[in-house]
């Protein structure tokens, strides 16, 4: 079996972190969130692996995941020119997969139990193809399948207006070549996309067998702030602790706290479970539960909990303790010099700042 995973698209609802990087580099417990899908695959017994990737991201994504051989994979990359759908991202990918079945996985999703056992479902059995359903109160921002008293797939609906069902499809898929026939024969979508549920539906109105798999464990498409704290929250639930790093006798390391290497910690206190990244300082700081700092940050001075920050960021400084909070590559946030009743800012377009 291949893998297929795509990492291309606009990634608009993660702005203003989308406009100088890929969403799928956004990282979750300071591991790209691109990376667990590898891993998923690799893990499932896939590891000859195709990556869609778009023109104004791809060499990122190339320069991060490299050949795939530091993840026991072999990565094969499929430019995209556009994102025209992600059916037209299985459409491209034709020559790679060949006759094989094959594993899509959007590049932006997180399953926390990874993809084993459906994987060796699909593999056994004779189905055409494998869907993965998740139940939610509201799932009118995904792709949506109603189910018959049997439990089988009668229709997909993406975005619907009205509830039609509890069941979101998940951004994990598995087909078999017959995908190929459906993704060149139906037409873009009102919003000029070639739709993974139009492609899904063609194979139930062609009478193959198409399955659902509902999974009880946590998923998350990360394509929002709140869904990256949620990604990031569930991965350091389970972390283990770890010390690479170094700590001065005037701090506290609390709970499970993971050091990476070079990061120095000086008279603070890292309250677990978190993560500090390779050659990050912090010091004279708090750093409180469910935090992810990114490598080479400063933290210096100041309080911070719930939170994601990405490489090469300083925050000083500060009066206020930050909370619940994705901050960028490459940012500075610090207490303006001179006058105290004033905010001094270079916010970056789309930027949402809570005072
Ligand atoms: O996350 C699950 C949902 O993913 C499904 O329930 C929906 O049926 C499916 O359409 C999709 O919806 P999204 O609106 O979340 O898709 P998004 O545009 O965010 O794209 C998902 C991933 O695929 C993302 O990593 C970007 C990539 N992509 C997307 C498009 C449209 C491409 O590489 N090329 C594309 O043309």
């Amino acid at each position: 079996m291949k893998g297929l995973i795509l990492s291309g698209g606009k990634g608009t609802r993660l702005r203003p972190l989308t406009y100088t990087g890929a969403k799928q580099l956004v990282p979750v417990a300071n591991k790209p969130v691109l990376f667990y899908a590898i891993e998923d695959l690799v893990d499932a017994g896939v590891q000859a692996i195709g990556i869609v990737i778009s023109p104004e991201t791809g060499d990122q994504v190339k320069a991060a995941v490299g050949d795939g051989s530091r993840f026991g994979a072999r990565v094969d990359y499929i430019l995209q020119d556009a994102p025209r759908g992600i059916a037209h991202g299985i459409k491209i990918a034709q020559d790679f997969v060949g006759k094989d079945k094959f594993v899509l996985f959007l590049g932006d999703n997180f399953i926390r139990d990874g993809i084993v056992p459906q994987v060796a479902a699909f593999r056994d059995n004779s189905m055409h193809a494998q869907i993965i359903l998740y139940k939610m109160d509201d799932p009118s921002s995904m792709g949506v399948a109603v189910l018959d008293d049997a439990g089988c797939v009668t229709k997909l609906v993406e975005k619907p207006k009205q509830f039609i069902s509890p069941y979101a499809v998940i951004g994990i898929y598995m087909f078999d070549h017959h995908v190929f026939d459906a993704v060149n024969s139906i037409k873009p979508s009102k919003r000029g996309e070639l739709e993974i549920t139009d492609t899904i539906q063609y194979l139930i109105d062609q009478k193959l067998s198409v399955r659902a798999h509902l999974i009880q464990g946590a998923w998350i498409d990360t394509g929002k702030v709140q869904d990256i704290l949620e990604a990031n929250r569930l991965v350091l639930d389970v972390v283990e602790s770890k010390n690479e790093g170094q700590v001065d006798a005037e701090s506290r390391i609390e709970g499970r706290v993971v050091l990476e290497k070079g990061a120095v910690v000086v008279n603070s206190t890292v309250r677990g479970p978190a993560i500090i990244g390779e050659g990050t300082r912090i010091e004279n700081a708090f750093v409180g539960p469910y935090t992810s700092i990114y490598y080479s940050c400063t933290i210096q001075n100041c309080e911070i909990e719930n939170s994601v920050v990405l490489e090469n960021s300083k925050i000083c400084c500060l009066s206020k303790r930050i909370a619940d909070s994705l901050i960028g590559r490459n940012t500075d946030i610090s207490r303006a010099e001179g006058r105290t009743q004033t905010l001094k800012m270079v916010v970056g377009d789309y930027s949402k700042v809570g005072i």
